[in-house]
């Protein structure tokens, strides 16, 4: 998928007419990003440079610029939780609910799990993985002999989708769209940049797709992606495990999970112990 600025602004104007609305307000800082991210992205396909998915999400102005590269890791990601607080796109969009939900973690970490957006409990909270899949995913990582502290784990959309208008929806969450997904891109891009992991793993087959990605999990599984030169493993949502335990099933997807998870072990460099390779073996 090759995207640009001005796919972007079309589609979020599109998206615009076809809720009804026929003026937008678009923020002076993105109406100055623009021209020079074409210009960017120009520069680097005449450098004979490839342009990727995520290129124009990450090279769009999200109002950090400078004002984040400097200082600790943990600093400049408070600097970009405070832009996405504020995050006019995503707020134009009038289809996502108030509250922000950024990350949750170590700003050091070697790992980033990126998921696809806050439902019910993350949104009370403020964190992102605390519900059901929360506790199955933090699971996962005690597994892999990784405190949940000691990793990044952060959302591909930063506020809960909102479903019918989103006064009271109770508990009912649903996905994020792509729109969604792209306007909230430049700050997981912005969290992927100061966190520099080693690894990043995105959990469901929505995270995937607003990576740039596009398939079902069973295809994007089992390679090694890469986001600017980090390696990104594709694995299943915990939310898909605890439904198919639900349904009496489950091994199946628990040992694909596992076995990704071996495979980000073996990116980050982690010992995995016998015991460790043998959960789930068959036979
Ligand atoms: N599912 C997600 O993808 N993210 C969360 O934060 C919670 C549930």
């Amino acid at each position: 998928m090759s995207t640009d600025s001005v796919t972007l602004l079309r589609q979020y104007l599109e998206a615009k007419r076809d809720a009804g609305r026929t003026h937008v307000a678009i923020s002076a800082e993105s109406v100055r990003a623009l021209p020079g991210l074409e210009a960017r992205l120009e520069r680097r396909l005449a450098a004979g440079g490839e342009i990727v998915a995520g290129d124009a999400a990450a090279e769009v102005d999200t109002g950090a610029g400078s004002t984040v590269a400097e200082g600790t890791k943990a600093e400049r990601l408070a600097r970009v939780r405070a832009l996405a607080e504020a995050a006019p796109e995503a707020r134009a969009l009038g289809t996502l609910r108030e509250t922000m939900v950024f990350a949750v973690g170590n700003p050091e970490a070697r790992l980033m799990l990126i998921g696809e957006a806050p439902g019910y409990q993350e949104e009370r909270q403020r964190e992102p993985f605390v519900g059901p899949a929360g506790e199955k995913l933090t699971q996962i990582l005690k597994a892999m002999g990784l405190p949940r502290e000691s990793v990044y784990i952060s959302n591909i959309c930063k506020f809960r989708p909102a479903i019918d208008g989103g006064g009271d929806q109770g508990t009912k969450n649903r996905k994020p769209t792509e729109l969604e997904m792209r306007v909230c891109l430049p700050f997981v891009m912005s969290e992927i940049e100061i966190v520099q992991p080693v690894c990043i793993v995105a959990l469901g087959a929505t995270a995937a797709e607003g990576m740039g990605l596009s398939g079902a999990v069973g295809k994007l599984r089992g390679q090694v992606h890469q986001v600017h030169g980090t390696p990104m493993i594709v694995t299943y949502h915990p939310s898909y495990i605890l439904r198919e335990e639900k349904e009496g099933g489950g091994m199946q997807v628990k040992r694909q999970v596992w076995e990704d998870m071996l495979a980000a072990m073996e990116i980050l460099g982690l010992p995995i112990s016998e015991k460790q390779r043998g959960y789930f073996k068959v036979g």
